[in-house]
C-alpha cells in the first residue's frame, strides 16, 4: 500500500516538475528589482500589471520623472568636462554650463506637470505606490508633446490639417441625429480629435490602451487638477538640443489647455486594448416599431469608426482591419487619416504598402467611398512637430472613408 502512494507521488512529482520549472522561468524572465522580488514572494506579481503601457508603468515613470531625467544631465556634463581646457574655456564664453544649468531648471518646472498627473493617478485610479523596474522617460516625454499637439495654441495647426477632412465628413450629418450616432476613436491619445467629435454632438468613445497617454489626458479630465484655459506651461522642446535656432526657442514655454475637456454623457473613455473591445448594443429609438421597421442602425454595432495616426501600430494589420469591420453595425463607417510608420524592431508581423492596405480591407469586406469629400487622397501633416526648429518631418499621410455593407 505505502509502496502503491510512494509510485504515484512520484508520478505526480515527474509530470509537475517541468511545468512548476516553466512557470518560475517566466516569472523570472523580467528585469528584477527588490519591489519585484517582494512581489514574487508575495504572489502578487503579475507581467500584464507591469506591461510596458500598464497604469503600474506610466504612473512610476510620470513619478520619477526628475529622477529619470537627472542620468541625462549628468552624461551631458560629463561630456562638456570631457573638452580640453581651451575648448571649455570657448564653451563657458557661450554660456554652455548656465545652458546644462538651465536644462536642469526648466526639467524641475516640467516636473510640476508630471507630479500632478502622477497625483491624479493616485486620486483617480488609486495605483499602488510600488515602484518596480525602470521608468519610460521616453514615453512620457513623448505624451507631454502631445499636450502640445492636441491642446495647445501653438498645436492649432497641426490639428487643423488633420481634423478638417475627418470633421467635414461627420459634419454631413443631421445635428438632430448625432447624439444616436456611436462614434469610436481607438488610440486616441490625448483624446482631442475624440472630443472635438464629442462637442459635434455625437456619442462618441476614446480609446487608449496606453496609460502614458491616458493619464495626461485624465489630467486635464480632473476638475481638481485642470480649472482654467492655459493654466500648465510646459518646455516640451528642452531636452533636444538638435535642430534649435536659439536658446529661447529651445526652452520656450508652451501653455495649455486651450479648451478644459470633461467627461460627459457623450464622452468616455475604454482604457483597454481595441482588439478586446466588442460591438456596443443600442437602445432602440422607438421600441415599438422593432418588428416593423428596425434596420441597420438599430442593430449592435458603433455607427463610425475614426482613426487617425493608428492603424500603423498594428502588430497585425489584419486583425485591426477586421476588428474595425466587425465593431461597425452593417452601413457603418470606417474613416482613416494617417502613415504607415509601422512598429519599430520589426515587430509587426506585417508591413504593408498602402496599396495592399487597400486591398486587405476590400478582402475583408469593405466598399471605399470616392465622391466628393469622403475620396481617398493624401494630406500633408506633421506629427508633434516643433513650429521653430530648423527642421520638419511631414508625412504624406492617407484619409479615406469606407463603408461596411448593409
Ligand atoms: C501614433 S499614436 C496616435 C495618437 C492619436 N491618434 C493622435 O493622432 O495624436 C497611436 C496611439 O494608439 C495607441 N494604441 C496602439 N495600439 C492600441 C490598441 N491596440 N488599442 C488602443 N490603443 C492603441 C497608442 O498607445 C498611441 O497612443
Amino acid at each position: 500500500m505505502a509502496h502503491q502512494l510512494k509510485f504515484s507521488f512520484d508520478v505526480v512529482l515527474a509530470f509537475l516538475s517541468p511545468l512548476i520549472i516553466i512557470w518560475v522561468a517566466y516569472r523570472l524572465s523580467a528585469p528584477w528589482t527588490w519591489a519585484d522580488l517582494r512581489g514574487f514572494l508575495s504572489l502578487r506579481y503579475s507581467k500584464p500589471f507591469y506591461g510596458p503601457f500598464s497604469l503600474q508603468k506610466a504612473y512610476q515613470s510620470y513619478a520619477k520623472y526628475s529622477r529619470l531625467s537627472a542620468n541625462e544631465f549628468s552624461h551631458k556634463r560629463t561630456a562638456y568636462n570631457s573638452l580640453s581646457r581651451t575648448h571649455k574655456r570657448l564653451g563657458h564664453k557661450l554660456g554652455y554650463p548656465e545652458k546644462l544649468n538651465k536644462l536642469q531648471y526648466v526639467t524641475d518646472l516640467n516636473a510640476v506637470i508630471t507630479e500632478g498627473i502622477a497625483e491624479v493617478a493616485r486620486k483617480d485610479l488609486q495605483v499602488d505606490d510600488i515602484h518596480t523596474g525602470p521608468g519610460d522617460l521616453g514615453r512620457v516625454r513623448e505624451a507631454l508633446k502631445h499636450f502640445i499637439r492636441d491642446w495647445s495654441e501653438e498645436g492649432a495647426r497641426e490639428r487643423d490639417r488633420i481634423f478638417e477632412p475627418i470633421l467635414t465628413v461627420l459634419s454631413q450629418i443631421n445635428p438632430e441625429e448625432r447624439a444616436q450616432k456611436k462614434v469610436l476613436v481607438p488610440g486616441s491619445g490625448l483624446g482631442r480629435l475624440a472630443w472635438e467629435i464629442s462637442q459635434l454632438g455625437f456619442d462618441t468613445t476614446a480609446n487608449e490602451l496606453s496609460f502614458f497617454m491616458s493619464l495626461a489626458f485624465r489630467f486635464l479630465l480632473s476638475d481638481e487638477a485642470t480649472t482654467s484655459k492655459n493654466q500648465h506651461h510646459l518646455r516640451p522642446y528642452a531636452h533636444w538640443f538638435s535642430h534649435q535656432r536659439s536658446n529661447e526657442s529651445l526652452f520656450r514655454t508652451v501653455s495649455f489647455p486651450d479648451a478644459i475637456p470633461r467627461l460627459t454623457p457623450n464622452l468616455q473613455l475604454a482604457e483597454v486594448d481595441f482588439l478586446t473591445l466588442s460591438p456596443p448594443t443600442r437602445t432602440l429609438r422607438n421600441p415599438e416599431s422593432f418588428w416593423s421597421s428596425s434596420g441597420p442602425q438599430d442593430l449592435p454595432g458603433y455607427d463610425y469608426i475614426v482613426t487617425l495616426f493608428f492603424i500603423d501600430t498594428s502588430l497585425n494589420i489584419f486583425a485591426t482591419i477586421e476588428h474595425i469591420f466587425t465593431l461597425l453595425r452593417p452601413g457603418g463607417t470606417w474613416i482613416n487619416l494617417g502613415p504607415l510608420l509601422w512598429t519599430s524592431g520589426g515587430q509587426a508581423k506585417l508591413e504593408l504598402s498602402l496599396a495592399e492596405v487597400i486591398n486587405a480591407a476590400t478582402e475583408i469586406g469593405f466598399i471605399f467611398r470616392e465622391d466628393d469629400i469622403c475620396a481617398q487622397r493624401a494630406v500633408e501633416c506633421e506629427y508633434t512637430g516643433d513650429l521653430s526648429a530648423m527642421m520638419r518631418w511631414v508625412y504624406k499621410a492617407e484619409f479615406w472613408v469606407a463603408a461596411k455593407p448593409k
